[in-house]
């Protein structure tokens, strides 16, 4: 029989009630790690966890958390502690867009997608990485974007917010390599979801034009590469940007 991989590990992954972030929820609880979905989307989240049981007999805690807002990402962390006492896996996934040019972008639309792609990530490596390092141990995978590293039209909240992501992954991992603690970064193409299932055909097909590989990703190939990242093969991985694009960014 084949063995699992993350048995008895907690992991906490944010924006886990669909798309990308339910796809590596399920994909982690498959192999066997208990999973703390965080979503500021309650009902949908409740209906991953379903899921997950039907699945997986793992424990899970379901929780309503806005990662922009510190004080509730503390008290989160530590309901967390209080359930399961270690944090072994952090999955910072939760992002959202709105996109305009940079001549039409309002502030509030610049606030609102640094606040959600890049403070709330900081929230939750701040907040979660104290445990962390207590147990000399974590592995934290942070959910970017190839817009972070080529830019693109129409997303320059977007992008900054991504490319955040990416210089703060590279600082964390240099701050917590000697405290046990693996940080990476991911930075998928377009992957088939709500978004992505929502636009027009002639975009989709300018889209397709760009990727070599010449189709969208799925949910579940951004999964499977969290869980190499989390697993123990990827021990000497850290500080590193991994393209999941279809070819878009060589
Ligand atoms: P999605 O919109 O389907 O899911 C995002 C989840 O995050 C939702 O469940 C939402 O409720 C949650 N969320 C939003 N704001 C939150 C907050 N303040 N606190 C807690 N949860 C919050 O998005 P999708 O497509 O699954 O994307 C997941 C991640 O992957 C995002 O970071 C996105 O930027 C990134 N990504 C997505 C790509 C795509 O093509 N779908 C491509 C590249 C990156």
């Amino acid at each position: 029989m084949c063995e699992k991989k993350l048995v008895d590990k907690i992991a906490i992954v944010t924006g886990a009630a669909q798309g990308i972030g339910k796809a590596i929820a399920l994909n982690l609880a498959k192999e066997g790690a208990k999973i703390c979905l965080w979503d500021i989307n309650l009902e949908e989240a409740e209906k991953t966890n379903e899921e997950i049981h039907q699945l997986s007999n793992v424990e899970t805690l379901v929780s309503k958390v806005d990662i922009t807002n510190y004080s509730e990402v503390e008290e989160n962390v530590k309901k967390v502690l209080d359930k399961f006492f270690r944090i072994d896996i952090l999955v910072n996934n939760a992002g959202i867009a709105r996109d305009n040019l940079i001549l039409r972008m309002s502030e509030e639309e610049w606030n609102q997608v640094l606040d959600v792609n890049l403070k709330g990530v900081f929230n939750c490596i701040k907040v979660a990485s104290r445990t962390m390092i207590k147990q000399h141990y974590g592995k934290i995978v942070n959910i970017a974007s190839v817009v972070g590293l080529i830019g693109n039209i129409g997303q320059a909240n977007y992008a900054a917010s991504k490319g955040g992501v990416i210089a703060l992954t590279k600082t964390c991992a240099r701050e917590f390599a000697s405290r046990g603690i693996n940080v990476n970064a991911i930075a998928p193409g377009f992957i088939k979801t709500v978004m992505t299932e929502k636009l027009d055909e002639k975009i989709k097909q300018n889209l397709l034009n760009q990727i070599p590989l010449g189709r969208l990703g799925e949910p579940e190939e951004v999964a499977k590469l969290v869980l190499f990242l989390v697993s123990e093969e990827a021990n000497y991985i850290t500080g590193q940007v991994i393209s999941i694009d279809g070819g878009m960014h060589m």
